[in-house]
């Protein structure tokens, strides 16, 4: 039984619950695979306290790793873009697989790196980069294989659904959930990737290549965070019926792929809106299917080790497969020219519902004046709740719409805006119905 060798590289959260898990359950992977999975070398710049790494050779050079010819395999889990970027295509050159958790690096330099891995033949693994310890990619590009994908929705970012719960039942301050989210190990060294939904973007982005066979697209993903969401518009969707989630959503249209992250109103009954804490959750629907939910754990160190040891077991299995006949990196052989076959949606032209909170003079024709604005726009209200008068003479107004184009809501809002009536500028939050014939 040859072992497969191994180096880690960082060995922070991801990197010592990977460490830990390997050693922990080494029997049960040589029952699995049928070959121990060895850890040959550490490239860390510090000792995790959390893990025995005695026996083990040490070294403070992650490229040493990257070169090492007694091992097989690098496991990159330094994070960031580009050193990142550096040290997985040095071990791709000395001819060894990856397996990475690395969401930043596979969204935004994926095409680049899988290309260098398919001229040397080398498998690169990424099951932990989305959902932390749910098999959401081994899901999509292997169990759903039969299927065509309609669309994607889904809660994958633990810090942002963290944040979000613990404010909307414990009444707290968004800087004190997200600290206590960092010192969990759950947030990214820059946490605005969390709450600015880059985190998100960088997931949908993989998610969707795998779903529809299309390049990797960050920069085309559309991108909003959950800063600007009040306990006003949390406490008005409860009463609409609906609960604000920060989505990453990919649709199929006749137009084209949506991609894009952003706060959203579900229907309180739909499975995703119970998904709280630091739980993720996405929500898959197939032509032969019809809905699946995939749900677990998407942040932490032994959720996320979960995820790289079984990428392990998997290039352990595959090792000695002749290249072409390994599972295709974003699960389709031939990638579809994404800009002329299935080009990436702009904003604009995709279609949703609308939330939308304005403040307004409280006096005759005001209402009037917004419906109309609306009807030009052939937008049609579902919902409408005018508030008591809270700030003065100013009313909150509370409007849901039905679905409409976004640029037609972008004019709407616009038109809304400069309204002598209507004071500051106008809340706008999708809403998605997640309706399972969609
Ligand atoms: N910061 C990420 C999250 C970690 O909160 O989901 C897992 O990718």
């Amino acid at each position: 039984m040859k072992p497969v060798r191994v180096g880690i590289c960082g060995l922070g959260t991801v990197g010592g619950g990977t460490f830990n898990v390997l050693t922990r359950n080494a029997e049960d992977i040589v029952r699995r695979t049928g070959r121990p999975i060895v850890v040959e070398q550490i490239g860390a710049r510090r000792a995790n306290p959390d893990c025995d790494t005695t026996g083990v050779n040490v070294t403070d050079d992650i490229f040493e790793v990257a070169r090492n010819p007694d091992i097989e395999v690098l496991v990159e889990l330094i994070g960031g873009y580009d050193v990142a970027r550096e040290l997985v295509l040095t071990a791709i050159e000395h001819g060894k697989h990856v397996v990475t958790a690395n969401k930043a690096l596979i969204a935004v330099y994926g095409n680049e790196i899988f290309e260098a891995a398919h001229e040397k033949g080398v498998i690169v693994a990424f099951e932990a980069a989305v959902a932390g310890g749910i098999p959401v990619i081994k899901s999509l590009r292997e169990g759903l294989g039969a299927n065509r994908i309609q669309w994607l929705a889904g809660i994958i970012n633990g810090t942002g659904n963290y944040i979000l719960t613990h404010m909307r039942d414990e009444g707290r301050a968004f800087e004190d959930v997200l600290a206590e989210a960092q010192a969990l190990g759950y947030a990214e060294s820059d946490p605005t990737f969390d709450v600015e939904g880059i985190d998100a973007a960088h997931k949908l982005t993989i998610l969707a290549s795998i779903a529809y066979g299309v390049p990797l697209q960050f920069d085309k993903a559309y991108t909003e965070g959950i800063a600007r969401i009040t306990a006003d518009d949390v406490e008005q969707a409860d009463n609409l019926g609906y609960i604000i989630k920060h989505l990453g959503i990919s649709k199929r249209t006749d137009k084209g792929l949506e991609l894009r992250v952003h706060p959203t109103l579900i229907p309180k009954q739909r499975l995703l809106a119970s998904v709280h804490g630091v739980k993720n959750a996405i929500a898959i629907m197939g032509d032969a299917v019809g809905p699946t939910l995939y749900y677990g754990a998407g942040a932490g160190a032994e959720p996320t080790a979960s995820a790289v040891v079984a990428d392990l077991l998997d290039v352990a299995r595959n090792i000695n497969t002749a290249h072409h006949d390994r599972v295709p990196y974003l699960a389709f052989g031939g990638i579809l020219d994404g800009d002329e076959e299935l080009p990436i949606m702009p904003m604009e032209d995709i279609v949703t519902a609308y939330y939308l909170r304005l403040l307004a003079v409280d006096r005759p024709g005001v209402l009037a004046r917004v419906a109309t604005i609306l009807s030009e726009q052939e937008i049609s209200i579902e919902a409408i709740i005018q508030k008591e008068a809270t700030e003065g003479e100013l009313v909150p107004i509370i409007l849901l719409t039905h679905r409409t184009q976004e640029k037609n809501m972008n004019e709407a809002i616009r038109q809304l805006e400069s309204l002598v009536d209507v004071a500051g500028t106008v809340t706008r939050i999708r809403v998605e119905s997640l309706d399972e014939q969609e």
